[in-house]
C-alpha cells in the first residue's frame, strides 16, 4: 500500500495534507526518512513512524462512508453492487456496515469490523438517533411535526417512537428517529401520502457526515469521533 494511504488510514488526516508533510520529511519507514508519498509499504512488516510516533493498525477498524445511491449494504450480492466493494483494496476481513441504508439512500454509513460496537449502536435500548435529510413530492404540512412527535402507525406492532421533524421548506425537512424499521422514513412520510424523492442520512448519534467526503468516498474516523463511539460500547 502507498505510504500516504497507510498514514491516512491510521487516522492522521487527509491524503493531501499528509502528502505535503511526507515531502517535508515527516515519515520514516524502518528508521529511514521517506519523502515519496507513493512509496510502497508493507503494512504487516514495515515499521512506520509519523512525526516521531510509531503507527499501528488498530485492532478494529472504523470508517465513515458517504454512500452513493445505487449500492446496497451487504457483504456481497450476485446482482447488485455493494458498498463494501469500495473497501476491497484495504484487504480487511470482516468489514460490515453498522445498519443499512436502502439502495437509493445516500449519506452516512459507519463501516467497521467491530461487532460489539455495531450491536450496541443498533440496540433499541441505546436509542441512538439518526438524522435524515428528506425531500418529498408534495407540501410538508406543519401538522406533521406533531404527528411525528407523537408517533404514527406504519403497520408495525407499535406506533413509531417520537421523532423530530424540522421543516426546511415546502418539500424538504430533517427527520430524526431513534429506531431503524425497514424503510422507516419512507413509510412515515408515506403515511401522509408523501413520496420520498431524495433521502440522505446526515448523522448517527453525535457522529456527523463529513460533507467534504464526496459520494463513494470514505475515511477513517478521527480520534474525537472514536471517543464518541466509546459511549456506545
Ligand atoms: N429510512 C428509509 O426509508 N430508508 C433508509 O435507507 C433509511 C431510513
Amino acid at each position: 500500500m502507498r505510504l500516504d494511504k497507510y498514514i491516512s488510514l491510521t487516522g492522521n488526516g487527509t491524503r493531501s495534507v499528509i502528502k505535503s508533510e511526507i515531502k517535508k520529511g515527516a515519515a520514516k519507514v524502518n528508521n529511514v526518512t521517506v519523502k515519496d508519498p507513493a512509496y510502497k509499504v508493507n503494512e504487516d512488516n514495515d515499521k512506520i513512524i509519523w512525526k516521531g510516533k510509531l503507527l499501528k493498525y488498530n485492532e478494529f477498524h472504523y470508517y465513515m462512508l458517504n454512500k452513493p445511491a445505487g449500492m446496497i449494504c451487504a457483504a456481497s450480492d450476485p446482482k447488485h453492487d455493494t458498498v463494501l466493494r469500495l473497501f476491497n483494496d484495504l484487504k480487511i476481513k470482516g468489514l460490515f456496515t453498522v445498519g443499512r441504508l436502502d439502495k437509493d439512500t445516500h449519506g452516512l454509513l459507519i463501516v467497521t469490523d467491530d461487532g460489539m460496537l455495531a450491536h450496541n449502536m443498533l440496540s433499541p435500548k441505546k436509542h441512538v438517533s439518526k438524522t435524515y435529510y428528506v425531500t418529498v413530492d408534495n407540501n410538508i404540512d406543519e401538522s406533521l411535526i406533531e404527528y411525528f412527535a407523537n408517533g404514527i402507525d406504519i403497520g408495525e406492532k407499535n406506533i413509531t417512537k417520537p421523532a423530530k421533524l424540522t421543516i426546511v421548506d415546502n418539500n424538504s425537512a430533517y427527520l430524526t428517529i431513534t429506531e431503524g424499521k425497514y424503510h422507516q422514513v419512507k413509510r412515515m412520510f408515506g403515511h401522509f401520502k408523501l413520496k420520498v424523492t431524495y433521502l440522505k442520512r446526515v448523522s448517527m448519534g453525535d457522529i456527523n457526515l463529513d460533507e467534504s467526503l464526496k459520494e463513494g468516498e470514505f475515511r477513517p474516523l478521527y480520534k474525537e469521533e472514536l471517543k464518541i463511539l466509546e459511549k456506545y460500547k
